[in-house]
């Protein structure tokens, strides 16, 4: 045990604890000469700019729901057991306005009558999620909760926006928490989280919610997804900074104790300046936006899925993982990863 403390709930045995983690991404895969063909842009400017040279796009007729019960399937099987008693899914794009969609995954998973509802936090709802579920069991409404991040990305993006088109992409990780002790591998630590909503027209789909109706004439554009993305980099590697230096010092560590960097995949830059900042070397830092672009939501769990399958990310590392996105809203927290294997 590495000696990190960890976010404890009330009592002895209600730390939530990761006990099985899976991913799932759909199957069509976009490259930057498919992109080439269609926007004003080249595979040159996407590789130097974002890091990214293919993603996985989800088909017409495929909806989050089902990138999230592909995961959370593959999560259960990790954890060895497919009973939860609570699910929580992280996801900007939920099936429909209303209900939410993490009901009808429940029921899917044969999880039905246990509580289940959406978390919002666009490309921090992983560790927005992370501290529901730490909550649903610190407070004994749960023992184990199956926390999905899934999104439908690109179904909020304008394909003809070059600026958006060429990073955001589709998938969905999840994992199994159960209540346990703060000492033990794979306890979820102290966890940072923060918004900043006087800035949140820097990434925002304008149009369609309570405020700019859907029946109301809008230019199509607004019912899209946008980013000012210059700003948006630059509060980005402002924010995961700060918070990831907060949560490694109320876990009583330094960034020289990280084995392994767990980023959002924004955008490879940006997880450069970060790791720079905080001194993390190259090689402790985990990355697969190069081909599965940025997630949003689902990345981080789809990063820590994928590295543990392909063996970077293995029992006792120390973890850091920051997010950071619409919202403004951002997180980090830090953990012993456990003896789990990934699906
Ligand atoms: O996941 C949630 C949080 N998201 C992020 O953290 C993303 C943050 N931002 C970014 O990742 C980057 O800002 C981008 C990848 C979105 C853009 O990279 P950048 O280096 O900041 O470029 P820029 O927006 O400053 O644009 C530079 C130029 C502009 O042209 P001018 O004005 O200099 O003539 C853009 O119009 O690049 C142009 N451009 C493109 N050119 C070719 C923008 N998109 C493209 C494109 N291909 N796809």
């Amino acid at each position: 045990m590495s000696g990190w403390a960890t976010a404890s709930g009330p009592g002895p045995g209600r730390a939530a604890v990761i006990t099985g983690i899976g991913s799932y991404v759909p199957p069509d895969v976009v490259t930057n000469e498919d992109l080439v063909a269609r926007l004003d842009t080249t595979d040159e400017w996407i590789r130097t700019r974002t890091g990214i040279a293919t993603r996985h796009v989800v088909a017409p007729g495929t909806s989050t729901s089902d990138l999230a019960v592909e995961a959370g399937q593959r999560a259960l099987k990790s954890a060895g057991s497919a009973v939860a008693d609570g699910v929580v899914l992280a996801t900007t794009t939920p099936d429909q306005p209303c209900p939410a969609t993490a009901p009808a995954v429940a029921a899917r998973l044969g999880l039905r009558g246990v509580p289940a509802f959406d978390v919002s936090a666009v490309c921090s709802g992983f560790l927005y999620g992370l501290a529901t579920a730490a909550g649903l069991i610190a407070g004994g409404v749960a023992e184990r909760v199956l926390l999905i991040a899934a999104e439908a990305f690109t179904t909020l993006i304008d394909p003809q926006d070059r600026g958006t088109a060429v990073i955001f992409a589709d998938g969905a990780g999840a994992v199994v928490l159960r209540a346990g002790d703060p000492d033990e591998p794979g306890a979820v630590g102290p966890l940072v989280l923060g918004s900043d909503g006087e800035l949140s027209h820097l990434i925002e789909v304008p149009a369609g919610g309570s405020r700019r109706r859907r029946a109301e004439p809008s230019a199509p554009q607004e019912q899209y997804f946008r980013m000012h993305g210059r700003d948006t980099y630059r509060h980005a590697v402002e924010h995961m900074t700060r918070a990831s230096r907060e949560a490694l010092s109320r876990a009583g560590a330094g960034p020289a104790d990280v084995d392994r960097f767990a980023a959002h995949q924004a955008n490879a830059r940006i997880l450069t300046a970060v790791a720079d900042r905080l001194e993390i070397p190259p090689a402790r830092r985990l990355s697969n936006i190069e081909h599965v672009g940025n997630t949003a939501g689902a990345s981080l769990p789809l990063l820590l899925a994928e590295s543990a399958a392909a063996g970077r990310l293995t029992a006792g590392h120390r973890v850091l993982l920051t997010a950071f996105g619409g919202g403004l809203a951002w997180g980090a927290t830090t953990l012993e990863w456990p003896d789990v294997k990934a699906f």
